[in-house]
């Protein structure tokens, strides 16, 4: 009898056997379908890695154990000490953190680009300039960048362009075919898309780029475990379906709550006003994501009503999820950045932050519109 699964088994194992020294010599000369221990690479996570890299049409992909563990590689397969990294200044807050409070720690130094010089870049490059990190929509203002001409800066100043498409997903964009680099994404949002996996995944426009990032991820210890590979790929399979029905809520409820009263200002790349909404229709298939942030009064018992009346959206600060919630970046995901710097960015007291699921929207205003009466 042959055993043919059709779904991957999950190979929940530390590490693979060798029948003899021939087979572990075998392997070193090509790991291709052997294996040797997980750190070095699972059959889960590489057939992650392997659809991600498709969807984001790259030349190769490395799966990591976070997010922020994707970031770190991209950063390291380009900076060492002494270097230098720039930084758009609308992005999340762990991101600039790990720039910010740690790496600055290991010499490799950061500058911030205001919006209105990113396209520009002047003033910023230094000799020893290796990067530029930014979002495909930032987080939690959802300014779209626009890549293509981004791309075209970076390849004029000769810096390397890192791409975090967390927000958007190649569904939306895909940002290697606009003249990235790199793309970066925490998978653990729509990638795998049911708030049950922490995971990250770095796709590069050159496999050996990719080989360097795959070097980096095994010896720093980045590895993604084979359950969270598993459990992330089986999510993936659905990015598309979610990835549109998110993306039709988003737009619903966001202009529903442009039209309530308690609510000052609703940013979404889908509504007409938005300043970069020609681009994002553009450069976005036709979809703008399942993301949005809106803003009541400045005041944080306001903040607190509205949440406290809440009945099916819980403030969880994550997002991404099948089923909505709420945030509060000024509170979770920017909480390390200054009072000014948040006001800066227009994070202030009253800022909400709303991940649309793909629950019937006519619901979801109900639970929204008795929270607003309660404001
Ligand atoms: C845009 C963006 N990039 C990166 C990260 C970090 O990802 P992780 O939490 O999976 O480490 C986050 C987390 O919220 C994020 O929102």
């Amino acid at each position: 009898m042959s055993i043919s699964p059709k779904t991957t088994p999950i190979y929940q194992t530390s590490v693979f056997t060798f029948d003899d020294l021939n087979a572990l010599e075998n392997y070193f000369a090509e790991p291709g379908p052997q294996y040797m221990y997980t750190r070095y690479g699972n059959p889960n996570t590489d057939e992650l890695a392997q659809e991600i890299n498709q969807l984001e049409k790259g030349a190769g992909a490395v799966v990591t154990s976070s997010g922020m563990s994707a970031i770190l590689t991209a950063v390291l397969v380009y900076a060492q000490a002494g270097d230098h990294v720039l930084c758009a200044e609308e992005i999340y807050g762990g991101s600039s953190s790990l720039l910010s409070q740690e790496l600055t720690r290991v010499g490799i130094s950061v500058t911030y680009v205001p919006t209105v010089d990113i396209y520009s870049l002047e003033g910023y490059v230094q000799e020893n300039t290796k990067l530029l990190l930014a979002e495909t929509i930032s987080n939690p203002m959802m300014m779209v960048m626009d890549l293509q001409r981004l791309a075209q800066t970076c390849q004029q100043k000769n810096i390397k362009l890192v791409i975090d498409n967390t927000f958007a997903s190649p569904v939306i964009t895909r940002p290697l075919g606009l003249g990235a680099d790199v793309v970066i994404h925490s998978v653990t949002k729509y990638l795998s898309g049911h708030s049950d996996v922490t995971a990250g995944v770095v796709v590069t426009k050159e496999a050996e780029t990719a080989t360097r990032a795959a070097q980096i991820m095994r010896t720093w210890g980045l590895n993604l475990s084979p359950f969270e590979g598993w459990l992330a790929a089986r999510g993936l399979k659905t990015l598309k379906l979610r990835m549109r029905e998110h993306s039709a809520n988003a737009l619903a409820l966001a202009q529903w709550l442009q039209q309530q009263p308690q609510i000052q200002a609703v940013f979404y790349p889908g509504l007409p006003d938005h300043p970069q909404h020609e681009l994002a229709k553009s450069q976005g298939n036709g979809l703008y994501g399942g993301m949005l942030s809106f803003r009541l009064a400045d005041e944080a018992e306001a903040v607190n009503r509205f949440m406290r009346a809440l009945t099916h959206i819980p403030f969880a600060p994550s997002l991404a999820g099948v089923t909505t919630s709420i945030s509060y970046p000024a509170g979770t995901s920017h909480r390390g950045l200054t009072a000014e710097q948040r006001e800066n960015l227009g994070i202030t007291v009253g800022l909400i932050r709303l991940s649309v699921g793909i629950e019937e929207v006519k619901g979801l205003k109900v639970d929204l519109g008795k929270a607003l009466a309660a404001v």
